[in-house]
């Protein structure tokens, strides 16, 4: 099974996009799966250049650290491998503005910002093309991205009416606990590094005292009864909910297990420094040594470009575009 997801090298990981994402990705590794560090869709926003320099290395340092083994898959940087800019170009004359322009993402980041860049309008193209260069199967993502996959289908199956079968058709896959984690201040809301409240939201390189502080301090409900209801008592079933998905259980047998939220939130403490412990040691030890990672790095990139480049050509020449010997 062809396996394909991103993330953004946009600031520092959290809880939520370990379990959301990079823990389906270790998950899923293999010859087949291909892990891309997708700097190009970092610059729709603004970022100064060295932090994007600086966060792209921290990334891929993360993502080895939490168990992606370079060697036994493809892990690599978006910008190494040109043919991603290039296919989404062609894709951008497959795509409607209309179907971009309804995008709840678009509209949200665009709505926030005055002149914002034309690159948030075709994200989701450039999104296609990550997907689409190498036939994936399979895309791991987190609920919100859903709607950017069903548009990947989209473009996919009209190119494909259009010029020819060029392109495997996708599928998003979800997992099943904490696909949604949210934030420990304001439980209404999805676990995000741009949320004001730091608070709210537990980094993967956070100390075990800024972890214990952080959880103790979420925010819960007033009746004090332990029990798994994500409608009626969203703080706590939140914290139930990571709790699950890091001990491989399900919310609700976690919930039978406590009646006090206090020794729920000191158990649900350990249970988290426990789990980030070994991820900041190795990531600490890749991030001493840049020759390293960048050899890790242009290992990925080589066997990215090989998939890719027979992908881009068969698009382009479908279209009518005549590629150089
Ligand atoms: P982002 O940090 O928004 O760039 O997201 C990177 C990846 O993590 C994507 O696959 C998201 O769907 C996933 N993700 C981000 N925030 C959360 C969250 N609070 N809960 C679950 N998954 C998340
Ligand atoms: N848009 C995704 C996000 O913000 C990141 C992403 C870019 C991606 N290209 C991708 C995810 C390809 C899956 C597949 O989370």
């Amino acid at each position: 099974m062809r396996v394909l997801s991103g993330i953004q090298p946009s600031g520092a990981m959290h809880i939520g996009n370990y379990l959301g994402a990079i823990r389906q990705w270790v998950a899923a590794q293999g010859p087949d799966a291909y892990y891309c560090v997708v700097d190009l869709h970092a610059l729709t926003l603004e970022i100064e250049p060295a932090a994007l320099r600086r966060q792209s290395d921290d990334l891929l340092a993360i993502l080895i650290a939490c168990g992606l083994d370079p060697t036994r898959t493809t892990l690599f940087v978006q910008s190494d491998v040109p043919y991603h800019a290039q296919l989404s170009w062609l894709l951008e004359c497959v795509a409607s503005y209309g179907e971009l322009t309804r995008m709840t993402q678009f509209k949200e980041k665009s709505g926030r910002q005055q002149g914002y860049r034309v690159g948030l309008l075709t994200y989701p193209v450039l999104m296609a093309a990550d997907i689409l260069l190498y036939q994936s199967q399979q895309v791991p993502v987190g609920d919100d991205q859903r709607q950017h996959l069903e548009l990947t289908r989209d473009i996919a199956e009209r190119f494909n009416a259009r010029y020819g079968e060029v392109f495997t058709i996708p599928e998003g896959v979800q997992p099943p606990v904490a696909a949604r984690v949210m934030d420990l201040q304001e439980p209404e809301r999805k676990m995000s590094k741009s949320v004001a409240s730091p608070l709210g939201c537990l980094f993967l390189l956070d100390e075990p005292t800024t972890i214990e502080r952080k959880i103790k301090r979420a925010v819960t409900d007033t009746d004090g009864e332990m029990r798994y209801d994500p409608a009626a008592k969203p703080g706590l079933a939140n914290l139930l909910e990571i709790f699950a998905a890091l001990t491989e259980t399900t919310p609700t047998r976690v919930a039978e297990g406590y009646s006090r939220y206090g020794d729920l939130k000191s158990d649900l403490a350990e249970v988290v420094v426990e789990a980030l412990r070994p991820i900041g040691a190795r990531y600490e030890e890749l991030r001493a040594d840049l020759g390293e990672l960048h050899r890790l790095r242009e290992v990925g990139a080589e066997k990215a470009v090989e998939v890719a480049a027979r992908t881009y050509g068969a698009a382009a020449a479908a279209m009518g575009l005549t590629p150089r010997p």
